[in-house]
């Protein structure tokens, strides 16, 4: 079976002391570091921008793993990518030109990520699928933590793993939303690779980090 990565949402860590987080997280074993970015426009909630992006670099060498919820995002691609993310994931609902969005952050040198809401269908990215390196399922609405994970999603990451072999390319199917020790093997059994956690992997406070992005992969 497929290595499973766990990528911390650091939407669910301690805002006020984001660098020792992000640390803590890296020596837990965490994979990627999935960072929610959010405008109060395109999603009904404001985080943080490529300037915290940028503070938080030197903290890690992991994966910075950009879910930008924000709309207009082409405008911003540059600034991510400058402020040193290295998977850039957009909406398509975000822009009217998704693909040429791809393009641009193939552009930059970084590598591209799709992400499909919970009402947007697999056939989504059937014309992208040379270009994109990750495909992201929502398994909630996209704004905020702690919500429930959306069963019937699971379809989806069954079709998009069908897709995703065919084509042969490596692409990485993540899920994101109400991941945590009881929907993760749902996610995986489906055929997700990479697993968000925010919520799940911030429980019980730093002590527990390790412990719980273990269970999560399923070790
Ligand atoms: C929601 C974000 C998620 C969120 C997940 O819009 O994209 O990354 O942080 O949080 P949990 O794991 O608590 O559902
Ligand atoms: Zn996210």
């Amino acid at each position: 079976s497929r290595p499973v990565r766990i990528a911390p949402s650091i939407l669910s860590a301690d805002f006020s002391k984001l660098g020792e987080e992000i640390r803590a997280i890296d020596a837990a074993g965490a994979d990627y570091i999935h960072i929610d970015v959010m405008d109060g426009h395109f999603v009904p909630n404001i985080t943080l921008g490529a300037p915290i992006v940028k503070a938080l670099r030197p903290h890690t060498e992991k994966t910075f793993d950009t879910h930008l919820m924000i709309s207009p995002v082409d405008p911003f691609l540059d600034d991510f990518a400058a402020a040193g993310c290295d998977i850039i994931t957009i909406h398509p609902e975000a822009g009217p030109h998704s693909h040429r969005t791809v393009q641009h952050i193939k552009s930059l040198g970084k590598k591209a990520g799709i992400v499909l809401n919970p009402a947007t269908p697999a056939s989504t990215v059937d014309y992208l699928m040379d270009m994109v390196d990750l495909i992201l399922v929502m398994s909630v609405n996209p704004g905020f933590g702690g919500q429930s994970f959306i069963m019937n999603q699971l379809d989806k990451i069954r079709e998009l793993r069908a897709k995703i072999d065919a084509s042969g390319r490596e692409i990485d199917l993540q899920v994101d939303g109400g991941i945590n020790f009881d929907t993760a093997p749902l996610a995986i059994e489906a055929g997700a690779n990479v697993l968000v956690a925010g919520t799940a992997t911030f429980v019980g406070g730093p002590e527990k980090y390790a412990e719980n992005i273990r269970r999560l992969r399923g070790d």
